[in-house]
């Protein structure tokens, strides 16, 4: 049987995400509940790879597959030294011969396509230079809990096209049939490849992806208004440049005030505020930033038992 992995979030079909967010949502209500949930995963382990810093990534696998009754291991940059002290196959192989499943975030995604190519078990992309799907997830699962059907809503995101989240939440937009419009200044538009493969995706689920460089059009009549830092982890050289470039984009009240009056704002932190969002925003009855960062937990259990267990809960 072909292993499953989560390199980018089109790995995952319109049906494998409702079940994912399916058994997440279960998962959540009975932890609120019970204060628990059933070992589903006991005897397995998640080996985590980290070559970038990680905060809600790091703390909801670890504490997801506690809650689950499994393990997770950690190793951080300093550890491994993926590429450079012991190739990305040999890695891949020995991790995978103990192991249940390898999470890893990392700079290249071809890192993380490599671990995949000779992963005996599912590997799971836990952000990297072109994607970050499990992101999305919680994502997805916290405008349903607000807006209760995706159907005909309208994300906004302002900023960086050209990033990691960016990309899987246009992906995900196009695969899910919703509409989005991505405001990012001349030059950091998303990566053509992305681009094309949303597009594709909406004309096919009956959603639609734009981009324009202009802010004020893209948040008009918005359900959603998302954005996410100007500096992504491995761009910090370019920060006063970005900085400049990026000026006009920042998420502030008076952008806010173009949405629907009931828009949320997201943003996947962490957040630079003055920068990309405004504090007044960010702390706004509007943001639902914080659900978010929970939902982490709630989606990626629902995905490690997808993965690792099948589609039962
Ligand atoms: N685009 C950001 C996401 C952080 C979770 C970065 O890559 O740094």
């Amino acid at each position: 049987m072909k292993i499953k992995h989560l390199l980018s979030i089109t790995d995952l079909t319109r049906r494998d995400i409702l079940d994912i967010l399916g058994i997440a949502e279960k998962l959540k209500k009975r932890l609120r509940k019970t204060g628990k949930n059933k070992p589903l995963l006991k005897g397995k382990t998640l080996i985590m790879i980290y070559e970038k810093p990680s905060l809600r990534t790091h703390a909801s696998f670890d504490i997801g597959m506690f809650q689950l009754g499994g393990h997770a291991l950690y190793f951080g940059p300093e550890h491994i030294g993926l590429g450079v002290r012991e190739p990305v196959e040999h890695a891949a192989k020995v991790l995978s011969s103990m192991g249940s499943a390898i999470m890893a975030r990392v700079f290249a995604h071809d890192t993380v396509a490599e671990l995949a190519r000779y992963s005996k078990v599912p590997v799971i992309n836990g952000l990297s230079d072109l994607e970050h799907p499990c992101q999305i997830l919680a994502d997805i699962m916290t405008m349903v809990e607000y807006k209760r059907s995706l159907h005909r809503i309208r994300v906004a995101f302002v900023g960086d096209g050209n990033n990691n989240v960016t990309h899987s939440l246009a992906l995900v937009c196009g695969l899910l049939g919703m509409h989005i419009v991505v405001a990012s200044p001349k030059g950091y538009a998303m990566s053509a490849a992305v681009s094309a493969k949303a597009r594709s995706l909406a004309v096919k689920y009956g959603g639609s992806v734009t981009e324009t460089q202009n802010p004020e059009s893209a948040v008009k009549g918005a359900d959603v208004v998302y954005t996410d830092t100007w500096v992504s982890m491995g761009a910090e050289k370019e920060k006063a440049k970005r900085l400049k470039a990026f000026r006009r984009y920042q998420v502030n009240e008076k952008l806010m005030s173009l949405a629907k009056p009931d828009a949320l704002f997201m943003h996947d932190m962490p957040a630079y505020l003055g920068n990309e969002v405004t504090k007044e925003v960010f702390d706004s009855k509007q943001s639902v930033v914080y659900d978010q960062a929970e939902n982490r937990l709630h989606a990626q259990k629902g995905l490690l038992v997808f993965l690792m267990k099948g589609k039962k809960s």
